[in-house]
C-alpha cells in the first residue's frame, strides 16, 4: 500500500480549512495520534492541528479500549480543534463528526455506512472504523477537543486479518465494497476537510443539523439490544436519538436515555456488533 504523503494530504486543502490549518504531521510510528495531540500546544480559537499515523503502537479506543491495526492498512487520524466556548450538548460532537465521515466516505463511492451509536462506523455488518473524542484542555472559555478517527482501509492485503478479526467480532474495510480503494491520502485530505468543516457548523449552528442527518445512518434503530452503563445495564429496542445525541431505548419498563454506555446486539457478546 502507498505510504501516507503530507504533502498530497495538504495539497486539496483549500478555503476555510486550508487556512485555520496549523500543523498537519504524519508518523511512520507513534503511540497514539490523540495522545500526541493531547500533550500539543491546543490550537487557538477556530483553527486546529492534524496527526497522521502508519502505525500506532499504543492506539486507543473509546472506554480503555485498545485500537489496534495492522500497519499502513488504515487511517489513524487524530485532529485537534478549538472552540470559541464550549458548545452545548458537547459530547454529541462525536456523533456530528460520525455524520460528517460517512457522508465523506458516501461522496466517495463507499456507500452503505452506518453508525453504531455512538461511536462506531459500520458496513457490511461488520465495524469499519471508530471515533475517540478526548476534551484536551480548557483555557478561559476556550475548549480543545481532540477527535481521533480509525478507519480499516484494506486489512486484506495485511495478512494480519485474523489477528484483528477475533479480538473485535467482525471487522470490515473500505476494500470490500469499493472496486477502487482511493489512497490513503486522498482518504485523509476528504475526512480532514469534512471534519473541520463539521466542528465549524458545529459550533455555528449546533447538534440541530446532525440529529437530522443522524436517522439515514442509524445502524441501530429498530434492534434489540443491551447497554452497558457506568451504573449498570438496559435492554430494550432503540428508536433513534433525542436531540442532545442520547440513545432512546424502549426497554420494558419505559422509555429510556441512554447518555453513555456500551451497546451490543441482544443475544451477542462483545459490545462491537
Ligand atoms: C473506538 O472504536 O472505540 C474508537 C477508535 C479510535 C481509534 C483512533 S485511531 C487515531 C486515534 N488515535 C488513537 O489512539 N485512537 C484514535
Amino acid at each position: 500500500m502507498t505510504m501516507l504523503n503530507a504533502a498530497q494530504i495538504r495539497q486539496p486543502l483549500s478555503g476555510t480549512p486550508g487556512a485555520q490549518l496549523d500543523l498537519l504531521e504524519v508518523f511512520a510510528e507513534i503511540g497514539s495520534t490523540n495522545s500526541y495531540l493531547l500533550d500539543s500546544p491546543a490550537p487557538l480559537p477556530g483553527r486546529f492541528r492534524v496527526a497522521l499515523a502508519e502505525h500506532q503502537t499504543a492506539g486507543r479506543g473509546r472506554m480503555d479500549r485498545k485500537w489496534q491495526s495492522p500497519p499502513s492498512s488504515g487511517l489513524c487520524l487524530s485532529m485537534s480543534y478549538t472552540f470559541h466556548e464550549v458548545p452545548k450538548y458537547l459530547p454529541s460532537v462525536t456523533l456530528a463528526i460520525g455524520v460528517g465521515v460517512a457522508e465523506a466516505l458516501g461522496q466517495m463511492g463507499i456507500r452503505g455506512i452506518g453508525l453504531k451509536w455512538p461511536n462506531d462506523l459500520v458496513v457490511r455488518d461488520g465495524k469499519l472504523g471508530g471515533i475517540l473524542t478526548e476534551i484536551r484542555s480548557s483555557q478561559g472559555k476556550a475548549v480543545t477537543v481532540v477527535i481521533g478517527v480509525g478507519i480499516n482501509v484494506d486489512l486484506g492485503r495485511t495478512g494480519a486479518t485474523e489477528v484483528i478479526r477475533p479480538r473485535i467480532g467482525y471487522a470490515s474495510d473500505i476494500a470490500s465494497c469499493i472496486k477502487e480503494v482511493p489512497s490513503r491520502s486522498v482518504l485523509s485530505a476528504a475526512l480532514i476537510e469534512k471534519m473541520f468543516n463539521t466542528l465549524a457548523q458545529f459550533e455555528a449552528g449546533g447538534f440541530g443539523p446532525y440529529f437530522e442527518a443522524w436517522e439515514r445512518f442509524d445502524w441501530l434503530r429498530g434492534q434489540r439490544v443491551s447497554v452497558e452503563q457506568p451504573d449498570g445495564q438496559a435492554s430494550g429496542v432503540c428508536q433513534g436519538i433525542d436531540v442532545d445525541g442520547a440513545l432512546i431505548l424502549r426497554t420494558e419498563t419505559g422509555t429510556e436515555r441512554i447518555v453513555s454506555g456500551s451497546v451490543s446486539l441482544h443475544g451477542q457478546q462483545g459490545d462491537i456488533l
